[in-house]
């Protein structure tokens, strides 16, 4: 950790490098000038200073501006000729003709991921009825994506034009463009390791280093070798572009020139303590004081996101017709498509449009019309300490790289702004050059498995543009082999086979293969749905809060989380799965679908590896069991200070919203851990200490389980051949 200076040096430097143009976006100014009742909105107001311009490219800057009646004027085909990239068509063609492997550069915008695609398609790289495929590292990407190009190729989505995410396969016989998750690429190569059904593959947003994208780095290379008809394009937004092609046997790099109009950049004076509440506050800033033209706010995840865009509407509400019309749009992953699709529509005349999203609009999403991008200077990121096993997704502070990636989004369409709640001082001295890389900071349970199951036994020297850190990869074999997925040799084992036809999480794989065994598949099927869209199942608006936590605790069960999660399931069936029942209950109807869907994909994989459907409801110690027997990891004991992990003496908390908050257990299990000001398990249920030893026996042993308040030692030993592997 960096010492931070001290506050006066901060000052010292700030003032010295405080650029001429000191713009006041302050209180006192705009009070004087706009009407009494704004008075509402800036009581509360942020001071930024202007620090530095990001210069736009010269030849946008001579550019004609194009007025918004012209822009809607323009056709769909009109706006593919306009983009960046189509200039150079023909030259990239070309490129690709020459040479197989292709490194791509280009600005964010410039057209890559919607245009190469279709160029390649229309220059007949189908013809032979072999595919263009096409990565991107986030579901929401894919989708929109695909539904885009869809549109300019003027096809119904799905048939020559479709995308594969996990649990959602939008393709057909017919399609020959597909769109697609890194890690639904990487599950590709289980079913057809040399990729036969391609004549391209683009990995694109490379840049965004995901774990899927770089182990598919190393795959990718090794089959280009072999199928030297097979062409390969790896297509980044910025940077990075050298380094790709020196791990491609210096492969060329054909860039796309950007064209970028300068950004303004203005810093807080002070530090924020709130960044929602500076967020609100900016945004409300910039809506009454600046002239026309959208917004783009960056938080970190779902949560933050409903917050923000309830306060906003609550606050605007209130405003009333006092105010030029705010609309406000989220955008994350999780978000029904439906109303991603808003993002995308053109904002009514008259009005602004205040897009509130991950970082997926970092570089993934093009969204047009953005002229003021407001960014907190944080992501949510998965760090993984090998040390001692624990995964958890943390609020961390944004690259260099990122911050000017995300400055870039408001140049686009016109010299736009950028406000950062952060001083100049924190991004000069706080912030890192560059994100470190997925692969160097999560567990790899996952991708080992796949790779083993794809014949990759030697990880060490597996080809790697980033190397993971060798403990990580140590601990990723002995969690598998204590899975059973592993034997002591490290290969792959029959369980180990069966887990890898889950899209899942090892442990979760575990937990449904589990499940035979204490005859509760189907219950195991609906808790792992439910797991998978758990954040977004409970509703909880901002005007009912108190009704919306007693209907979330009507559903709480004994022994816990997961069990309640099947209840909320379990009565949505019973209703007929209405989504008037939803709306009682406080319950996100189109979480439920979504679960239902995963749901039936699970059964459908479970027919796979032959697990009959079994179901004992009532019997919630067997599917206590199951749940064990995957997620055993993820123990934590209740002693006088606390839980602590079983076997690191890891300090976690019980996290507020659990239905075991009130009445702590002494063993529970958790499903992940998120680390906000202390580490807090979510998702809990109470277990007792001996499963572990049926369900672990060459993970634990009796002397990890001593329990200090009862002093009562497990007796029971369970070590079935079949956990063990074969
Ligand atoms: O991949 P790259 O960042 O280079 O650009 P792109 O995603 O291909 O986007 C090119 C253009 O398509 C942008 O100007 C977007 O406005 C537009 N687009 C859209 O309107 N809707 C989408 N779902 C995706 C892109
Ligand atoms: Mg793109």
């Amino acid at each position: 950790e960096k010492e931070r200076a001290p506050y006066s040096e901060q000052r010292k430097w700030e003032e010295e490098r405080v650029a001429v143009a000191q713009w006041k976006f302050g209180a006192r100014d705009a009070k004087a000038k706009v009407e009494q009742d704004y008075e509402y909105v800036l009581d509360d107001t942020i001071d930024f200073v202007q620090m530095l311009k990001l210069p736009g490219t010269k030849e946008i800057e001579e550019a004609p501006k194009i007025s918004e009646a012209e822009i809607k004027k323009i056709s769909l085909q009109e706006t593919r000729r306009s983009l960046p990239i189509f200039p150079f068509r023909e030259d990239l063609l070309k490129a690709i003709e020459d040479h197989q492997i292709l490194i791509i550069e280009g600005e964010t915008g410039s057209g890559k991921t919607t245009q190469i695609p279709q160029y390649l398609y229309e220059h007949g790289f189908t013809k032979d009825g072999k595919k263009i495929g096409c990565t991107q590292p986030r579901r929401v990407a894919a989708m929109s994506v695909a539904a885009r190009v869809a549109q300019e190729m003027n096809v119904k989505l799905g048939n020559e034009v479709g995308y594969s995410i996990r649990f959602e396969d939008c393709t057909s016989e017919r399609t020959l463009v597909k769109y697609m998750t890194d890690g639904m690429l990487l599950r590709e190569f289980l079913s057809e390791p040399d990729l036969s059904s391609y004549s391209v593959m683009i990995i694109d947003e490379a840049h965004e280093r995901t774990l899927h994208t770089d182990i598919l780095f190393g795959l990718i290379k090794d089959i280009s070798r072999f199928r030297s008809d097979l062409k390969l394009l790896i297509s980044s937004a910025t940077l990075d572009a050298e380094k790709f092609s020196e791990f491609f046997d210096d492969a060329p790099v054909f860039r796309i020139p950007g064209r970028r109009f300068p950004v303004d950049i203005y810093y807080t004076k002070a530090p924020e303590a709130d960044y929602i509440d500076a967020c609100v506050v900016t945004v409300l800033q910039i809506h009454v004081t600046q002239s026309l033209g959208d917004i783009l706010v960056f938080l970190t995840g779902q949560e933050e996101i409903e917050t923000c865009l309830e306060i906003l509407q609550e606050r605007t509400r209130k405003l009333g017709k006092k105010i030029k019309e705010l609309l406000v749009l989220p955008i994350y992953a999780n978000l029904p498509s439906d109303m991603q699709a808003k993002i995308f529509e053109p904002t009514p005349p008259g009005a602004r449009k205040c897009i509130l999203a991950t970082n997926i609009a970092e570089t993934s999403l093009t969204i047009d019309n953005i002229i003021y991008v407001i960014d907190p200077g944080f992501a949510k990121q998965n760090s993984y300490n090998p040390k001692t096993g624990m995964e958890s997704l943390v609020v961390t502070p944004i690259s260099k790289a990122s911050a000017n990636q995300r400055a870039g989004r408001a140049g686009r369409v016109a010299a736009g702004k950028c406000f950062r709640l952060y001083t100049a001082w924190a991004y000069q001295n706080e912030l890192e050059e560059n994100a470190i890389p997925e692969i160097q900071r999560v567990n790899l349970g996952n991708v080992v498995l796949l790779l083993k199951s794809l014949g990759i036994n030697d990880l060490v020297h597996f080809d790697y543009l980033d190397p993971p850190p060798y403990e990580t990869l140590a601990l990723a074999l002995e969690q598998l082999y204590a899975l059973g997925a592993l034997n002591h040799r490290g290969e792959l084992t029959k369980i180990g086979r069966r887990m890898a036809e889950f899209p899942c999480d090892p442990m979760m794989s575990k937990m449904l293969l589990a499940s035979e065994k204490y005859k509760c598949a189907s219950e195991a099927c609906t808790i792992a749905a439910m797991l998978s869209v758990n954040s977004s199942v409970f509703y909880r608006p901002k005007d009912k809060v108190l009704q919306a936590d007693t209907a979330r605790k009507n559903f709480f069960v004994p022994g816990g989380d997961h069990l309640s999660l099947f209840n909320v399931y379990d009565q949505w069936e019973e209703s007929g799965f209405s989504s008037q029942w939803c709306y009682e209950n406080f319950i996100q109807h189109r979480s439920m679908k979504r679960a239902r869907d995963v749901r039936d994909q699970l059964e459908g994989l479970m027919q796979r590896v032959e697990i009959e459907m079994t179901s004992s409801p009532t019997e919630t110690e067997s599917i206590r069991k199951s749940i064990t027997a995957g997620y055993f990891y993820h123990t934590a004991r209740l002693s006088k200070g606390g839980y602590k992990t079983v076997k690191h003496n890891q300090p976690v908390l019980v996290h507020p919203n659990s239905s075991l908050f009130e009445d702590l257990p002494r063993w529970v299990i958790y499903h992940e851990l998120v680390f906000t000001t202390k580490e807090y398990m979510r998702q809990v249920i109470e277990i007792e200490n001996k499963w572990l030893l049926e369900v672990a026996p060459h993970y634990y042993k009796a002397k990890d389980l001593e329990d200090s308040l009862s002093k009562k030692m497990p007796k029971e030993k369970g070590k079935s051949k079949e956990e063990l592997g074969d």
